[in-house]
């Protein structure tokens, strides 16, 4: 019971169309409903109907990020453990959010993003059958990535926010960055045994710093870098490795200029693992471990 992992993102663009060519040619995400206002996409081998949506605005950032539920009840149970924690919640019918979309629960966390709850997204399959499947289908475009992975997000209290993920959503800290005085200044945390399903870092309240796509391993992260500047995206940080998480990685912006990540590698989490911690003379090292120095574009260019 509980929450199972990242569900989707809905991110705000200026171009629709230009944002949906990028993700659909570029990323190589499928398409799965349209709206005059919204497009509906999916990586290839996720079987829900959509993990994320581009909502026309004039401008870019990140509208809400959910979470997928494994049970129906546990929508009470977070309703009523959001609303313990003292912030309003408001219930959602099946299909009300989004074509395809299940019941949900949305709230705004205390680092000002709007979080949603939902559970029972309808299943569209991915594209393998379940009888018999080859590992990988034919015909992908451009980097495809298999599925969603994590979504890192700005907050002013990163120590408030994650007291709110662990005990109000019931997340576990794996890494966090302390400064010298004790602050926490960026933290980890996950329900999936992966190294995070969602990070904070300090910023502006309700920020976007990137999210990112799971790929298999580093030789794909490579070929996603080859991929890029084959069509002239502007990567802001080419592949390299985390220090926190063990990740490899490599960050770029779509055409509205919110953040995207592609990712591999990591460790498998038991619940009870002791959270690791980074001194704020490392936070270099733990952010781009070969470098050891973040560039002043990765901490201050945000959405
Ligand atoms: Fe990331």
């Amino acid at each position: 019971m509980g929450i199972l992992r990242l569900s989707h993102v809905e991110v705000r663009v200026p171009d629709l169309e230009l944002a949906t060519a990028y993700y659909c040619e570029v990323l190589g995400l499928i398409e799965t409903a349209r709206e005059p206002e919204r497009v509906f996409l999916k990586c290839w081998d996720e079987h829900e109907h959509h993990s994320l949506i581009l909502r026309y605005a004039p401008t870019y950032g990140l509208d809400h990020l959910g979470f997928k539920l494994q049970d129906a009840d546990d929508l009470d149970r977070y309703e009523r453990s959001v609303e313990k924690y003292g912030l309003a919640v408001t219930r959602m019918a099946r299909g009300e959010v989004a074509p395809g979309h299940g019941e949900a629960i949305r709230f705004t966390s205390p680092t000002g993003h709007l979080v949603e709850l939902v559970h029972g997204m309808e299943k569209v399959g991915n594209l393998l059958p379940l009888t018999n499947p080859p590992p990988r289908p034919q015909g992908l475009v451009g980097i495809a990535p298999p599925r969603l992975d994590h979504v890192f997000v700005t907050a002013e209290d990163v120590d408030e926010g994650t007291r709110f993920f662990r005990e109000a959503l019931g997340f576990r800290l794996t890494e966090q960055v302390l400064a010298d005085d004790g602050a926490r200044l960026a933290a980890w945390l996950e329900v999936s045994h992966t190294p995070h399903d969602i990070a904070l870092i300090t910023g502006p309240n309700g920020g976007l710093h990137h999210f990112a796509f799971w790929l298999d391993d580093w030789n794909e992260v490579r070929a996603a870098a080859d991929t890029l500047a084959y069509h002239g995206v502007p990567i802001d940080v080419a592949p390299t490795r985390h220090g926190a998480t063990r990740g490899f990685t490599c960050y770029f912006f779509d055409p509205a200029g919110n953040r995207n990540e592609v990712f591999t590698g990591g460790y498998w989490v038991d619940p009870d693992q002791e959270p690791v911690t980074w001194t704020e003379a490392e936070m270099g090292r733990a952010i781009f471990y070969y470098e050891g120095v973040v560039n002043q574009r990765f901490l201050t260019v945000h959405t």
